[in-house]
């Protein structure tokens, strides 16, 4: 059976997005049916206006739907993408999985395969915590957390055993082919594990 993932991400400057798109590729390459979604822009204009690579980006992906709490029920599997801020997720990415309230309430979210992407400007700046912070979340939906782990020699190129990272070095760094990638081949392990899940009963 072909998996349902969603791709749910949140981008300023576009480093994520790019990874999200990869990460799209690599699901779709193993079969699945992908939404591609992003999280609603929380910040004020003026903040966005204050830098332009944030505001050409938000021209740039106004065509991207914006993710609803129906794009997770409907998959078997979800891969968030998100900036690292302060070590963390982001409030817009954030501010979506705290609308998700009413369907974790009723174990909606249970179930499914979840992993994680980040961009980061600096090597150590956070990128493992806030994947594992966004996993912490994971485990409260009673989801299934797909991490790359070591499976393929790319995660000892680029990539972490958490999820996709990438170092934007502050925009210097524009994506590579060695982290595309790592984003290509966690969203084809997450497709093969979420079609595994897909028609699984989990019922104890
Ligand atoms: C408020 C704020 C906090 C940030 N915190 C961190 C951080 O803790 N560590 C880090 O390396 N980069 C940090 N960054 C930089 C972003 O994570 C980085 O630029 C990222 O690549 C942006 O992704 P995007 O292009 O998809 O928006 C921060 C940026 C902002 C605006």
């Amino acid at each position: 059976m072909a998996a349902k993932i969603a791709v749910i991400y949140y981008s300023s400057t576009g480093n994520v997005h790019g990874l999200a798109t990869a990460v799209a590729e690599g699901a779709e390459a193993a079969g699945a049916e992908v939404r591609l979604r992003r999280a609603a822009e929380t910040a004020p204009a003026e903040a966005i206006a204050s830098n332009p690579a944030w505001q050409q980006h938000r021209v740039d992906t106004q065509d991207v739907e914006e993710a609803t709490a129906d794009d997770i029920l409907w998959a078997d599997g979800v891969i968030f993408g998100t900036p690292t801020r302060y070590g963390n997720v982001t409030a817009q990415l954030k501010a979506f999985i705290d609308s998700l309230g009413p369907q974790w309430a009723q174990g909606q979210l249970a179930d499914k395969a979840y992993s994680g992407f980040t961009s980061a400007s600096t090597t150590h700046g956070g990128h493992e915590s806030t994947l594992l912070a966004l996993y912490t979340t994971v485990h409260h939906f009673g989801g299934i957390v797909v991490a790359p782990g070591y499976n393929d020699p790319i995660q000892f190129a680029s990539g972490t055993p958490y999820g996709t990272t990438h170092i934007s070095a502050q925009g210097e760094n524009p994506l590579g082919d060695q982290e595309r990638a790592a984003a290509r081949f966690q969203g084809g392990r997450v497709a093969k594990v979420a079609a595994l899940l897909a028609g699984a009963d989990l019922t104890v």
